[in-house]
């Protein structure tokens, strides 16, 4: 339930203000472009173009303090226990905090273990990037593979794609997630074992993608380099790494505890790629672009923390969310990024977002009667114009965006990035303004014409505008998502933090692969629909077999 006088307050403004319209909203304040904005480690957010006004903000700000967010905020920081259906701590921004500062859990402070691991991380980097590190047949490293799935796998690719321009580009990149042996097998397919590093990447090291695949791998580099004694552990010390948490599971798996790079309980999966996890970015793009990257997450870290929540990117940012999702109805966020190494940042907040926030129930266990997370969604500018955009102009669904641009090129290309800015500013603005029906019939066409060639306008978006995609800028990117997650999840007085509903599936598929595996006619007890489908894909895949 949401029990706040503030939230009906905000129902009964959002009637009137529905009926307003953005074109409105601008004509009667010259000032709102400049005026709806907020500045922030190197980010610049307009959200003028938001369906909201003074009033507005004023009273999702009053919903914040009813719901305790600047305490919230607060208990992060300090290291509070706030993942309580896990009993976790939720430190990620421990794992950019610099040298020195002290933050503690249990009593114990954190830094300087982050700090001890991000300079054996970066000692490694330098071995193999220098080709000091080489295989096992004295061959330097040129290719690295990163192993791993959801958090620890779409923060490493994201990244690695985002900051491409900086990378080493004598060393090829790949990243496999998928349980689909065609995923791992076109990653290593033109690559040199004896050059080749893996990473396993995963937070409990006993996630069944991944184990599968460091299986695949293994035996693949096993197969090449040949078995080298009583089982094959050479190789292994050379070929592969691990990421994890659990050094068990890692050593049962047969890496060397001294070729593991740990992290901690504390730092959910999809908040961890500016832990080890991103090894494969610090390979990349070296340790001083990855200390680069983790001051931006710094900056905007302490931004959250200490600014007055209505100058507060991440709190503004989580709040219109709330306003677009709860009293405008909107279902999706569209992230657009007119920038092509941020390809992958959509799909990176897709887990971000929704795994964080796709919650039914309070923290308290009862079930919500608003919506929750929304949809996120989206691909770079400008192909998404030529693709959905018609949709988020005339179709029926509000679309809130969020536009995502640099005022600086990295591959200066005629002026090559003038237009896809250009194309930015005005889908943006085509979408606030619209053009109405009088416009469209003054440019003579067949009257029938008018209806489909109107754009009602008053379609709301943000635009986030910074000078360079930097490393330094991408860390303030992803940590004012991440906060703005976390001014949701607050609003809508749920655990962001954990994950129970991927359980389900996973242990139906455990069941499910022992009984397509299974050597006999297995009894099959689910639903009649699930077992009609094992059964024909039993019977099928035995006659190709
Ligand atoms: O299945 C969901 C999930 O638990 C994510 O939260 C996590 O990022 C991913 O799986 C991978 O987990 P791990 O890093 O433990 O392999």
């Amino acid at each position: 339930m949401m029990p706040q006088p503030q939230w009906r307050t905000l129902q009964q403004h959002a009637g009137p203000l529905q009926r307003r319209h953005l074109r409105e909203l601008f004509a009667a304040d010259p000032a709102r472009g400049s005026r709806l904005q907020a500045e922030a480690a190197g980010l610049y957010l307009d959200f003028s173009k938001q369906r909201v006004n003074d009033e507005t903000l004023r009273l999702l700000l009053a919903l914040a303090d009813a719901r305790g967010l600047a305490e919230r905020i607060a208990a992060m920081f300090r290291g509070d226990r706030i993942n309580t259906t896990e009993d976790r701590a939720v430190l990620h921004i421990a794992l950019r905090a610099p040298a020195g500062m002290h933050i503690a859990v249990d009593g114990k402070d954190v830094v300087a273990d982050v700090h001890a691991v991000l300079d054996r991380m970066a000692a490694f980097a330098d071995r193999v990037r220098s080709g000091k590190w080489t295989g096992y047949s004295g061959q330097p490293i040129c290719n690295v593979v990163s192993i791993g799935i959801g958090g620890s796998d779409l923060g490493p690719v994201m990244a690695y794609e985002a900051l491409q321009h900086y990378s080493q580009r004598e060393m090829t990149f790949h990243f496999v997630s998928n349980v689909d042996g065609s995923d791992f097998v076109e990653a290593t397919r033109n690559l040199d074992p004896a050059e080749t590093l893996f990473i396993i990447c995963s937070k409990t090291f006993t996630t069944q993608e991944t184990l599968t695949n460091a299986r695949a791998a293994r035996a693949w580099c096993l197969r090449a380099l040949g078995d080298t004694g009583t089982d094959g552990s050479e190789v292994v010390a050379r070929h592969f790494v691990a990421v994890s948490t659990n050094a068990a599971e890692v050593v049962k798996f047969g890496i060397d505890a001294e070729n593991m790079f740990g992290f901690w309980d504390w730092v959910g999966g999809r908040y961890s790629m500016d832990s080890a996890i991103g090894l494969s970015t610090m390979l990349a793009i070296g340790p001083e672009h990855f200390r680069a990257l983790l001051a931006g997450f710094h900056a905007m870290d302490m931004h959250f923390r200490n600014a007055p929540l209505d100058r507060n990117l991440p709190a503004l940012m989580g709040l219109l969310a709330v306003w677009n999702a709860n009293f405008l109805g909107a279902a999706t966020v569209a992230v657009l990024p007119y920038a092509h190494y941020l390809k992958r940042f959509p799909a990176y907040l897709q887990q971000l977002a929704m795994e964080s926030n796709g919650k039914h129930v309070t923290r308290e266990g009862s079930p919500v009667d608003y919506a929750t997370g929304p949809v996120y969604w989206g691909e770079p500018g400008t192909n998404g114009q030529h693709s959905f955009y018609q949709l988020i102009h005339q179709g029926t669904q509000l679309v809130p965006c969020d536009f995502i641009g640099f005022c600086q090129p990295l591959n200066p290309l005629d002026d090559q990035h003038d237009l896809l800015m250009a194309n930015l500013f005005a889908q943006s603005e085509a979408l606030a303004f619209g053009k109405s029906a009088d416009a469209v019939k003054a440019e003579v066409m067949p009257a029938a014409l008018v209806p489909h060639r109107t754009f009602e306008g008053n379609r709301p978006s943000n635009t986030l505008l910074a000078e360079r995609l930097t490393p330094y800028t991408l860390g303030a990117l992803v940590a004012l998502y991440e906060h703005s997650v976390f001014v949701q999840g607050v609003i809508w007085d749920i655990d962001s933090f954990d994950q129970w509903g991927v359980e389900l599936g996973k242990a139906l598929a455990r069941r499910t692969a022992a009984e397509i595996a299974s050597e006999g006619d297995p009894e099959l007890a689910h639903d009649s629909s699930t077992n009609t489908l094992i059964a024909r894909y039993r019977r099928l895949r035995q006659s190709i077999a």
